[in-house]
């Protein structure tokens, strides 16, 4: 089964698709690590995030393998860069052999990002598309940037929460979207528990052809 789980920032479908993973025994691929990953190496290497050839040629040479160690790359400046380097058709091929071999492993696999439902795994047999109101998903990043001990302005992070949905929205290349076969689940009232109760059940009704 492959669980296809796309969203903008912060709405809570990282969290979601480590859940439903585990639920399922399930491997899981956070894609955006793939782009925050290629934006940290074009930086590494004192190359420029407007530079498609040279973020392609980053997105290339990816050890996804230790993406997940590294913590710096999930802090705040890494998402902003991540997005500017995501909106290169030539490093979003350069990620999509790798992307769509995950989703390919024997008895499947949850992924989650922006276009998993309709680029990368179009026939993913769930697809959810996350969502929560930008106030909310701004309160949300700013709790978990205090946890980390990052220091977070509330307001700055907002702004930072609107300038990335409209940047992911209006691309032209793989721009965020909901599939139109997506089933719909809005956090913004609902807690961490209550969320993964709610998108359980949508998986759920959808196996059974109830959804
Ligand atoms: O999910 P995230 O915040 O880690 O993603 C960082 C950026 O990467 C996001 O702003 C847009 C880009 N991204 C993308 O374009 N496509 C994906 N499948 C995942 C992330």
């Amino acid at each position: 089964m492959i669980i296809a789980i796309d969203g903008p920032a912060a709405s809570g479908k990282g969290t979601l698709a480590r859940r439903l993973a585990a639920h399922y025994g399930l491997p899981h691929l956070d894609t955006g690590l793939l782009y925050r990953g290629t934006a940290a190496a074009v930086l590494a290497s004192g190359g420029r995030l407007e530079d498609e050839a040279a973020a392609a040629r980053a997105a290339s040479g990816l050890d996804p393998a230790r993406l997940g160690e590294d913590e710096s790359l999930r802090g705040r400046p890494m998402g902003e860069a991540a997005s500017v380097v995501a909106a290169h058709p030539a490093v979003r091929a350069a990620l999509l052999d790798l992307q769509r071999a995950f989703a390919a492993q024997p008895g499947g696999a949850v992924l989650d990002g922006r276009d998993i439902g309709t680029v990368i795994c179009p026939d993913a047999q769930v697809k959810l598309f996350v969502t929560a109101s930008p106030e909310e998903r701004a309160r949300r990043r700013t709790r978990e940037l205090d946890g980390r001990g990052e220091p977070a302005d509330p307001a700055a992070i907002l702004e930072d929460i609107r300038r990335r949905d409209e940047r992911d929205s209006a691309r032209s290349a793989a721009p965020l979207l909901k599939a139109d076969d997506a089933l719909m689940l809005d956090t913004t009232t609902l807690g961490v528990e209550q969320s993964f109760l709610a998108a359980l059940a949508l998986v759920e009704a959808k196996l059974r052809g109830r959804a």
